[in-house]
């Protein structure tokens, strides 16, 4: 957290611990699981390691249920060892975007080349029941801030891979595409703030991703994002949000949604 601290030096310190705890020296790929992804970490493979993310320099304890608080390592069924994140910090935590960024940069140290990010979110159009699974086409950062210090310039083009894209629709040709708007929270969006999402581009409104997207494509990775729809978004949903709603779609829609992210990674 010091101004004068190396975020990048520390993410190095927290992927040596990370292959020293594991054993395993280099992870291929890497996922972070939000609310209702959390069952991919044991469909992928064979867990090899889980390390409570605490014990590693830079992560911050859980601060929410349905966060499971955990780094594990997996190794694939082809070889390949995947690194799953199941520690996320968020923007509205006040930890600052360097701690929000902390474990996409680690997992980029760890080698991984390839950076998963999913979520739980809000959906703007009317067709995404709970449950749905969208693929991020491209994202909108609202929170007004930025993982990059000082004249850092990278380029967004093709942030959300397209190739990754394509091998998702490989295993479902039906899932939609949208895309993610980055709101501070932690507080719902008025239905006017989810107007002005609609009008401005956005059709998926949540609280993480795009900041974490943003220091994934300067640490060079290819991104696939997905959100989970655990509710429609206020204003386009008629009854009054709720955490607990957005928890409990995340649990009914676990088991096949997991399923589908261990899929696509099988196919990456
Ligand atoms: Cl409606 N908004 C945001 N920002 N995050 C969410 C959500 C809505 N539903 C689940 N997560």
């Amino acid at each position: 957290d010091a101004p004068d601290a190396d975020p990048f030096e520390i993410a190095r310190i927290a992927a040596a611990e990370i292959a020293e705890r594991t054993g395993v020296a280099q992870h291929d790929i890497a996922l972070t699981l939000g609310s209702g992804w959390g069952k991919a970490a044991d469909l992928l493979g064979e867990t090899i390691a889980t390390i409570p993310a605490a014990e590693i320099t830079g992560f911050s304890k859980p601060a929410l249920e349905g966060h499971v608080g955990t780094l594990r390592s997996v190794t694939l069924p082809d070889g390949r060892h995947a690194l799953v994140i199941g520690a996320r910090t968020h923007y509205y935590e006040n930890h600052g975007v360097r701690r929000v960024v902390h474990s996409v940069r680690t997992a980029a140290a760890t080698g991984a080349k390839t950076m998963i990010l999913t979520n739980g979110a809000g959906g703007i159009r009317e067709s995404w029941t709970p449950g749905t699974p969208v693929i991020i086409s491209d994202h909108i950062n609202l929170t007004a801030d930025s993982p990059l210090e000082g004249a850092t310039f990278v380029d967004l083009t093709d942030l959300y891979s397209q190739r990754l894209r394509d091998v998702a629709r490989t295993i479902d040709p039906g899932l939609d595409e949208g895309v993610y708007c980055q709101f501070r929270g932690p507080h719902y969006e008025t239905p006017a703030e989810v107007q002005m999402a609609k009008t401005i581009g956005g059709h998926i409104v949540g609280m993480s991703t795009a900041l974490e997207a943003i220091a994934a494509r300067q640490a060079g990775m290819e991104i696939l994002g997905m959100s989970l729809i655990t509710n429609l978004a206020a204003g386009i949903q008629k009854t009054p949000l709720s955490h607990e709603e957005v928890i409990d779609a995340g649990r009914k829609a676990e088991a096949v949604i997991s399923d589908l992210l261990a899929r696509i990674v099988g196919a990456i």
